[in-house]
């Protein structure tokens, strides 16, 4: 790294604490100062690293890629990928510089830990990618203060969904506790959605409502959903970077502020189809157990009761923008007809109009 870029560091460094949180969410902004930064991304080439990377790239940083080589391993030919494994094997990173690292691919603590300990002294900024997961309860509206879940066997060293919140909870105290948190960024996002989203959860509501006809919709019309567009997440974690923001955000569209309803309103424009749509109480979503099979929809009562409604006013006083939905469905859809029909076939989530028709004519019975 050049003595100029290590000068440009130390002052953005300098106004970093000025825009450190949680205080008052307020950033102070270094774009006048702009200059190309080196970038470490661990991960990628998954769902929202190509996003990251594609967008520091267009603003003119440098990239370096760590992964497997496993993953979509032809996507950035023109990239240096140091070829390791977060588990054990992280050589390539030794004795090397960057000015900041995009942690993507934490997943569980040791590997966590291990990196942040490894480039704590080669890197100004480090930047964790956690998820809402990592509040202790969604029974209440959460926002950044809200306290995390708490991992109760840290010597844990096989990853399980189960526990996944509890593990990006403790990755992020291990970040902060290696790095400073004067040199810490936790972003929590929500549902991520966008093109290129391999896990088809938001994906199947649009990809229903053009197969037109009564649609079994549960919950209420305002029933309300919480998403970021891949893309704005990248946008914000750059802006991150350039602009060395710390502290933590969850990273969403405004809680509140998006519901069924709309959801239903945007596919419908986007699609030009109409449905007809058949509201179903959560407690027959319960009874039918319809919960594994109807993605991003959570009862509003319960355990997951406020699972949508994560504050993002942190993030948005900080420069996050959060395109309209309709958009995002929009490119959802046509990201999603240059798949094979094999892919679609096999979606995570899907079901049949036959499947459906019967709930309906249940729930209808049901008077
Ligand atoms: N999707 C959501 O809605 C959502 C919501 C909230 C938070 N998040 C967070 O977003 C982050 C990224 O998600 P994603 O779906 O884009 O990425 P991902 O598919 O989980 O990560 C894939 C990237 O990590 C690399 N990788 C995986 N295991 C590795 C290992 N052991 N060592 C080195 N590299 C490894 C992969 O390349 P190789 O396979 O080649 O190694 C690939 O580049 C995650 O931290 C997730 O918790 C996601």
């Amino acid at each position: 790294m050049s003595t100029n870029r290590r000068q440009f560091i130390k002052a953005a460094t300098a106004g970093a604490v000025a825009a450190s949180l949680p205080s008052t969410g307020a950033a102070e902004s270094h774009e006048s100062e702009w200059r190309a930064l080196e970038i470490l991304i661990l991960g990628g080439t998954g769902f929202i690293g190509p996003h990251m990377v594609r967008e520091a790239l267009r603003r003119g940083h440098g990239v370096t890629l760590f992964n497997r080589g496993r993953t979509n391993n032809t996507l950035f030919p023109d990239l240096e990928t140091i070829i390791g494994d977060r588990a054990d094997n992280l050589t390539g990173l030794e004795g090397k510089q960057w000015d900041v690292v995009i942690d993507n691919s934490g997943y569980m603590h040791h590997d966590v830990r291990a990196s942040a300990s490894l480039l704590a002294p080669n890197v100004e900024h480090y930047i964790f990618i956690s998820s809402i997961s990592a509040y202790d309860s969604m029974a209440e509206p959460m926002n950044e203060d809200s306290p995390l879940a708490q991992l109760e066997d840290e010597s844990v060293t096989t990853f399980d969904w189960s526990i996944y919140g509890e593990l990006k909870a403790a990755s992020e105290r291990i970040v902060a506790e290696r790095m400073g948190e004067d040199r810490t960024t936790v972003l929590r996002p929500t549902y991520i959605v966008g093109p290129g989203d391999h896990t088809d959860r938001f994906t199947y509501w649009p990809v229903r409502v053009r197969q037109g006809g009564r649609m079994l919709c549960p919950g209420s019309p305002e029933h309300p959903i919480q998403v970021i567009d891949v893309r704005d997440l990248a946008n914000f974690t750059i802006d991150v970077v350039e602009r060395r923001i710390t502290g933590v955000f969850n990273t969403a569209t405004e809680a509140g502020s998006y519901n069924m309803r709309q959801m239903l309103d945007d596919s419908q424009a986007v699609s030009a189809t109409s449905v007809e749509p058949v509201w179903v109480s959560d407690d027959f979503v319960r009874e039918q157990q319809l919960m594994g099979a109807l993605p991003i929809y959570h009862p509003i009562t319960g355990e997951y009761g406020h699972a949508s409604s994560a504050s993002a006013e942190r993030a948005r006083a900080a420069g996050l923008h959060n395109r309209p939905v309709r958009e995002t469905i929009r490119d959802l859809l046509a990201w999603w007809d240059t798949l094979p029909a094999e892919r679609h076939e096999n979606a995570r989530f899907r079901m049949t109009l036959e499947r459906e028709a019967e709930l309906i004519a249940e729930w209808e019975s049901l008077g």
